[in-house]
């Protein structure tokens, strides 16, 4: 019996013995398989995918960090790139988000899979002060405003680190399980676990995407799943907590295809509508200007241009032709420009508001 306030020591371990074949959940899978094939096939004809993901990365960031309410805007996030003095409490925290993520995509390329020493290396970028496995009692999931203990996760070194090597196996194995399905039972696993003090939730929301990386549905971390999970959270909570009480993963598997299928195809619309800003701003650069393509590349690049970050990409030796291209481009209506600090800074308007 599942006890909220006892240590979940009895934890199951994975593969689940749960009968994923039915009617509903295959439908659902169909249904985020597609959404995902046409969100690759648009992000693959970006110009030069890696680099213009990073935005979305951003906002990625700014979600799967807003579900544990570390609140800040991609805006605020972007400035502290630029103002240093401003890279501290959220919007700090939301790099050390990107910066896992992008480690976790190094990992999951080089390596071919994932383990728990991976998995431990992302949570230590993301909570360096609160960094490795649970060594002492005392972790509980509560209620943020009754702190109504609502689960307490297993403890011990030894334990965790069991089921940590149970979940490495799981998510490494091959297998006939729809990936889509088992990156659900991954999500619910680790979380269960909950192997550090701080930090599981990110690292958990980390793990689904370079999961699906590893399984081939996934040629880019540009999946936007966080959005929806911040949208339904107390839903995620409540399913969350499901599993654990009643072995109910269908109804937690069904919510994150759901997440996948409207997520995938809410991120291929904007991939889309970045495509197109890209390809409009570029022919009109054109006329003014060389160098359009990478001038194009550098604008939604990098959300927030300084006249240092553009002659830096484009390799200018004067600093000067960089002000001077800029001010052309803003003067044909592509940028706006505004003062950041003693910076002068150059941003596409509805690229921002597609960001927000
Ligand atoms: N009942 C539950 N069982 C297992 N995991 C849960 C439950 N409720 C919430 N969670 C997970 O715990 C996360 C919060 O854990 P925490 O370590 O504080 O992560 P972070 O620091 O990233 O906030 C939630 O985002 C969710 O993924
Ligand atoms: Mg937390």
């Amino acid at each position: 019996m599942f006890n909220p306030l006892q240590p979940f020591n009895a934890l199951p371990h994975l593969p689940p013995k749960y009968d994923f074949d039915t009617v509903p959940i295959l439908k659902a899978v169909n249904a985020a398989n597609i959404a995902l094939a046409d969100l690759n096939a648009r992000a693959s004809k970006l110009p030069n995918p890696w680099l213009l993901m990073r935005p979305l990365l951003v906002r990625e960031s700014v979600a799967s960090s807003g579900i544990e309410n570390i609140n800040t805007t991609v805006l605020a996030v972007l400035e502290a790139d630029i103002l240093p003095e401003k890279k501290k409490g959220a919007p700090k925290q939301v790099w050390s988000y990107r910066e896992a993520m992008m480690k976790g995509c190094a990992f999951v390329e080089k390596k071919g899979f994932l383990s728990t020493n991976h998995i431990i290396e992302l949570q230590h970028e993301i909570e360096p002060n609160k960094g490795g496995i649970r060594k002492i009692p005392g972790t509980v999931i509560a209620n943020t405003t009754t702190k109504e203990v609502l689960y307490t996760p297993p403890e011990g070194e030894k334990l965790l680190r069991d089921l940590l090597a149970n979940l490495e196996q799981y998510l490494n194995a091959k297998d006939d399980v729809d990936p889509l399905i088992k990156m659900a039972v991954l999500h619910y696993q680790f979380e269960a676990i909950h192997p550090f003090l701080d930090g599981n939730g990110r690292v958990g929301r980390i793990i689904m995407i370079l999961y699906l990386l590893l399984a081939k549905r996934l040629q880019l971390p540009v999946l936007f799943l966080s959005g929806y999970i911040e949208e339904h959270k107390s839903e995620y909570y409540r399913l969350l907590r499901n599993v654990t009480k009643t072995g109910d993963f269908g109804s937690f598997v069904l919510y994150m295809l759901k997440a996948v299928e409207l997520q995938a195809a809410s991120t291929a619309e904007n991939v889309r509508k970045i495509e197109e800003l890209i390809e409009k701003s570029e022919k009109k650069i054109k006329e003014e200007l060389p160098h359009a393509h990478d001038i194009a590349l550098c604008i939604f690049s990098e959300p927030l241009l300084t006249i240092d970050r553009l002659q830096k990409t484009l390799k200018l030796s004067a600093r000067q032709t960089a002000s001077k291209y800029l001010s052309i481009i803003t003067d044909a209506g592509i940028l706006e420009e505004r003062k950041l600090g003693k910076h002068k800074i150059f941003y596409s308007k509805p690229f921002l508001k597609l960001l927000s």
